[in-house]
């Protein structure tokens, strides 16, 4: 029998929270065939509306306890916010159901750590969606570097400015954009240099005057030496007519360098080792989803967890250090440039634009 044609064969899955990223995760799922969407869940009406349009078979839910009591589902996707997400969590365990997480898996350190304490001696396979891991010019880049192409592995620089999410358009529970998105550069840094972060020095600015900083620039060392700088910010030229933003990594070795720039459509990858010159162009791939999906549905078939499968603790030491890299901005000196107003016109802009970065979701 062909597992992926078989309907009773589909692993049965629930998605909780069916907001910008839920959506993404039914829309792979689907694609994929290997999933049965039994249940939809989500807080507000219309979205549950708009589930039920787009998923006639499944339940669609607006909590979550119908799901956890059905013994037939194997696994919960929890798409929602991070404020109910540790919640979640703890329930998924308790009812011995399988875990696909969005990032940050709790809204404060304290509740990250105790699900650390709980998922490591739990009964079930367990992921989060640090897309990076998945993507294929990272992967590309580090195998590369562990060939000995570069040398020695001296120095990390990441860069991600769009102009996207402003303060006060939603993921209150994510914290500012250095820990909401910038929480993934600081995983992927710490992911190559594959030692602890020791030494950080970070900058930020408190872009519009508004309370938190936007932006922020931290540089420091790895216990094993090697340097990283990474630079994120949702502050990129928002009024622009039109709208660009700068994204790269740039890693540079005792003998040669790799790095990798996108335009959200196609990853460009440049290899300068000893041995060889590469020019890689590939369809950038988004978030990956499609990859995690099938890494955790194999992992669920073989019973085999996929090494490859990211793990909360690696979500949690991310956050963790986002949250000290933010904490060490505020004590260097944090100038305030502009005034509310232009904030203002940026929500204004951005809410109802139909194209451009990290569009809210209707
Ligand atoms: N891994 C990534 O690259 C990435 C990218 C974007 C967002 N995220 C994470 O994904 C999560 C969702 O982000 P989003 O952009 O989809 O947000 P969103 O606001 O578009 O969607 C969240 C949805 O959850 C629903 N919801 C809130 N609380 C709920 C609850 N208790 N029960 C059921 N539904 C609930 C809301 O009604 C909304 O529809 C966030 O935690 C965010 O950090 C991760």
């Amino acid at each position: 029998m062909n597992r992926h044609t078989s309907r009773d064969r589909k692993i049965k899955v629930a998605l909780i929270g069916f907001g910008r990223m839920g959506r993404l995760y039914f829309e792979e799922m689907q694609k994929s065939g290997r999933w049965d969407i039994a249940y939809i869940c989500d807080a507000d009406a219309s979205t549950r509306q708009l589930a039920k349009e787009l998923s006639p078979e499944s339940e669609i839910v607006s909590t979550d306890q119908e799901i956890f009591a059905d013994n037939s589902v194997q696994v919960v996707g929890l798409f929602a916010l991070a404020d109910s997400r540790a919640r979640q969590i703890k329930k998924a365990i308790q009812y011995g159901k399988h875990i696909i997480a969005e990032k940050p898996i709790a809204d404060t350190m304290e509740a990250e750590w105790e699900v650390i304490d709980m998922i490591k001696d739990a009964n079930v396979l367990s992921t989060v969606n640090l897309y990076l891991r998945n993507s294929w010019y990272h992967n590309l880049m580090k195998e590369y570097i562990r060939n000995g192409e570069i040398g020695e592995l001296a120095i990390i620089r990441i860069c991600h400015m769009t102009p996207g999410l402003a303060p006060g358009e939603g993921h209150e529970y994510e914290g500012p954009a250095f820990h909401d998105c910038g929480m993934h550069y600081v995983d992927i840094t710490r992911w190559y240099a594959e030692s602890e972060f020791k030494t950080w020095n970070a900058q930020g600015i408190n872009m519009w005057n508004y309370k938190d900083p936007w932006w922020i620039q931290c540089h420091g060392t790895f216990r094993n030496g090697v340097v990283f700088d990474i630079t994120q910010g949702f502050v990129y030229g928002q009024l622009s007519k039109d709208q660009t933003h700068n994204s790269y990594v740039d890693i540079i070795g005792t003998k040669g360098i790799v790095r990798m720039t996108h335009d959200f459509n196609t990853a460009t990858v440049d290899l300068h080792g000893v041995t060889q010159t590469l020019h890689v162009e590939r369809p950038f791939g988004g978030k990956n989803i499609d990859v995690l999906c099938n890494l955790f549905a194999d992992s669920i078939e073989t019973g085999i967890r996929s090494p490859q499968l990211p793990l909360m603790y690696d979500s949690t030491v991310a956050s963790e250090y986002a949250w000290r890299f933010l904490q060490n901005a505020r004590k260097n000196d944090l100038p305030a440039i502009g005034n509310l107003r232009t904030l203002e016109q940026i929500r204004e802009r951005r809410r109802n634009l139909t194209n451009g970065y990290g569009l809210l979701t209707k």
